[in-house]
């Protein structure tokens, strides 16, 4: 794989800046952030009043946890409009994300914040090996989905040549990364994998494509599928965090050079950890859920957000922001198999250890005699696809899902292909407990 670390003068000054410098910077957005929500969005007036604090209450950082969460419940009962701080003529955009159930949750930008958002997304490329010049092939959805246009204005806003494909169409995928040679993707991990399946069904080696870097995100994806993609393809497989009720992507990176973790763009969000039940913040370096407050936004400003996704804060290492580990699942995500918690992450990393089966899984959970039934959907690779193979490959991962997370499952292997693909995020778990 290439060397894509960054060169003297390839950053902005903030991304080195002192822990201080970023501190100080942070106190004066979170301020300004807090008053704009509390002045402009009736919503956050009566959270405030209702919990008893004052923007004018914040003094330090650690002031913050006085104010009170927001949740997408929170941005529901305000649909579609209501927690916009800014009129309504001021929104250049809106994008919004589909909830399991009802309406979608919306989001709206300002001009500036579309900038801001363009900075950090380029930011985040530069953080992965690209480099203005360079061809991006953008395979995140377009649309209210905010992966598509985020990684374009992004891409845009670096410099580089967009290949503004969208999601599907596979085999055209692997055409044009064939004909246009891209240097990146952008695209979410699984569907990374039905384009590799598209490569091998045609007979194509993807490690002779261009690709230098993908930057992968939108879904939870582990350590190991890293090193399959890195591997099949011969390049470098980074990590990208954000969500719509934030920005959207890139509102944290992983660095090429150090693949360990990604960093906060700390200078425009605001992280804490929290205790899930309590809600009580936890010190840096513990597990919990993420919550963040926006510092710059004007048409949205979000305070104290629960995002639901379970890290840990973590020091800066190739940048001062802080970084959070590689997200690995969602308080919402967590199975729990007969009193044991699993997440759809630990299966994977389970079935990444198996050779003879594909990267491709679905976890269904049913339920026989009042009892909790886990079945994970698998399937074999071409060169293990007769049936006795397929079944010692079952109780292979049959073995060590036991061995490893301490639970029985059933698992099907079936033939290759079997299992359900998606064009953007994979739906990992089908819950068919509630219909009991
Ligand atoms: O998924 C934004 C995005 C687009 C991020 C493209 C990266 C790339 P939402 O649709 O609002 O926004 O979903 C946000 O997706 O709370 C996480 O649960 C999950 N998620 C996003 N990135 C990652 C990641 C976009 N790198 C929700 N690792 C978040 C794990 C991720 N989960």
């Amino acid at each position: 794989m290439l060397d894509l670390s960054p060169k003297p003068g390839d950053l902005d000054p903030i991304e080195t800046a002192s822990r201080d410098a970023i501190s100080a910077l942070q106190l004066e957005r979170m301020a300004w952030s807090l008053r704009h929500a509390y002045e402009n969005v009736p919503f956050y007036r009566s959270s405030f009043d209702e919990a008893g604090v004052h923007p004018d209450d914040l003094k330090s950082l650690e002031d913050l946890r006085r104010f009170p969460f927001t949740t997408k419940a929170d941005l529901r009962d305000n649909y579609p409009f209501g927690m916009f701080a800014v009129p309504r003529e001021k929104i250049l955009r809106v994008h919004a994300s589909s909830g399991t159930t009802g309406k979608p949750t919306v989001v709206g930008y300002t001009e500036q914040d579309i900038s801001n958002w363009a900075d950090l997304v380029a930011r985040s490329i530069r953080a992965s090996g690209g480099r203005p010049g360079m061809i991006v092939h953008i395979a995140y959805g377009y649309g209210l989905f905010t992966g598509g246009l985020g990684a374009h204005y992004g891409a845009e806003r670096l410099g580089c040549t967009i290949v503004p494909i969208s999601g599907g169409m596979t085999e055209r995928q692997v055409m044009l990364i064939r004909d246009f040679k891209p240097d990146i993707i952008m695209v979410t991990p699984s569907y990374m994998l039905s384009i590799l399946d598209e490569f091998r069904k045609e007979g194509l080696d993807p490690r002779e494509t261009s690709l230098k870097a993908g930057i992968f995100g939108a879904e939870p994806w582990t350590n190991s599928m890293r090193q399959e993609i890195e591997q099949a393809f011969d390049m470098h497989a980074v990590d990208i965090y954000g969500l719509s009720e934030i920005m959207g992507p890139g509102v944290a990176n992983e660095c090429v050079e150090t693949k360990d973790g990604l960093h906060i763009w700390e200078d425009h969000f605001y992280p804490e950890i929290i205790d899930p039940v309590s809600g009580q913040p936890v010190a840096d370096g513990e597990e919990g859920e993420l919550v963040f407050t926006t510092l710059t936004k004007e048409g949205l400003p979000i305070i104290r957000y629960r995002t639901r996704d379970l890290t840990r804060l973590l020091p800066g290492t190739a940048r001062s922001m802080r970084r959070m580990e590689k997200v690995t699942g969602r308080s919402d995500d967590m199975m729990i198999i007969r009193g044991v918690n699993v997440f759809p992450s630990q299966i994977e990393e389970q079935l990444l250890r198996c050779d003879g089966l594909a990267p491709h899984y679905q976890i269904e959970l049913s339920r026989e005699d009042r009892l909790d039934v886990m079945t994970v959907y698998v399937e074999s690779r071409m060169d293990h696809s007769d049936a006795d193979a397929r079944s010692h490959l079952g109780h292979e991962l049959g073995q060590h899902i036991r061995n490893n997370i301490g639970i029985g499952a059933r698992i099907v292997v079936d033939e290759p292909g079997s299992v359900e693909r998606s064009l953007g995020k994979a739906r990992r778990i089908v819950d068919l407990r509630s219909k009991d």
